[in-house]
């Protein structure tokens, strides 16, 4: 089945449509930048321009960068103080003329593609998503079933600042590294949650993860490595497989 799948970053807006038995993109992706600020009704209007642009009437699943539970924002995260508490996919079902809509976490939803379909297809045991871009996220998978809303990158670093301050993609481009110094650091953090979780692999994402051939001869964190089989398209994937899994 085909079905549209939104991811709303930090920094952009991502969709296509998704045949959700292969995860194939079946459209183009369009992407359209976050606006700033962020606010409920900006995004919600990008959404709708999304449906729009898809011509879609169908049920929509989508990627939220920040706490969702059962559709609710639960931390601003990257976005605006505005969404706290609010009802996303209520918001986005009353914008769109009453589509339904499936909300979750971005890395929960990014790992629920790579562990369904891609890199962590088959695989038991821990498995952290990670999903490296404006801000850190991280999807947690024991024997396939997600276990939602791990924030690793809000784990402090230094005076009470967290820790995707300092690994994230916005933190490469923001100190100037060079894509050596960015990846010693992140080695860092990936050993740092090896000793607190012990996971058995970790699959990287995000937009970075396409350099990932470029970056990892600097990670020495003695466990498999991969990057994400759909590489940053794995949100708007996993969106879409939510969907279906929710609207039974
Ligand atoms: C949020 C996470 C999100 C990640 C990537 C972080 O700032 O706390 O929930 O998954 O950014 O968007």
């Amino acid at each position: 089945m085909n079905v549209l799948g939104i991811d709303i970053g930090g920094s952009g807006i991502k969709a296509a449509i998704v045949n959700t038995i292969t995860g194939e993109l079946v459209t183009e992706r369009h992407r359209i930048s976050t606006p700033k600020p962020a606010t409920p009704e900006a995004v919600a209007n990008i959404v709708k321009e999304m449906v729009t642009h898809f011509d879609w009437s169908g049920i929509v699943g989508c990627c939220f960068p920040t706490i969702v539970l059962d559709g609710q924002c639960k931390h601003k995260g990257n976005l605006s103080k505005e969404w706290v508490n609010v009802r996303i996919d209520h918001l986005f079902k009353k914008t769109c003329g009453g589509l339904s809509f499936y909300v979750s976490n971005d890395a929960d939803l990014a790992g629920l593609a790579e562990v369904s379909l891609g890199a962590g297809k088959e695989m038991n045991g821990k498995i952290f998503v990670i999903t490296i871009g404006t801000g850190i996220g991280s999807g947690l998978f024991y024997n396939g079933t997600l276990i939602p809303n791990v924030e690793l990158g809000r784990i402090y670093h230094k005076n009470g600042e967290i820790i995707e301050k300092h690994v994230a993609d916005s933190a490469r481009k923001k100190d100037n590294l060079s894509l050596e110094q960015w990846a010693k650091r992140f080695d860092l953090f990936l050993h740092h949650v090896k000793t607190l979780h012990t996971p058995k692999m970790y699959i990287l994402g995000g937009g970075i993860s396409k350099k990932f051939e470029k970056f990892k001869r600097f990670l020495t964190v003695d466990i498999p490595v991969k990057p994400a089989q759909f590489r940053n398209n794995a949100g708007i994937i996993g969106a879409a497989l939510y969907a279906i899994k929710k609207n039974k």
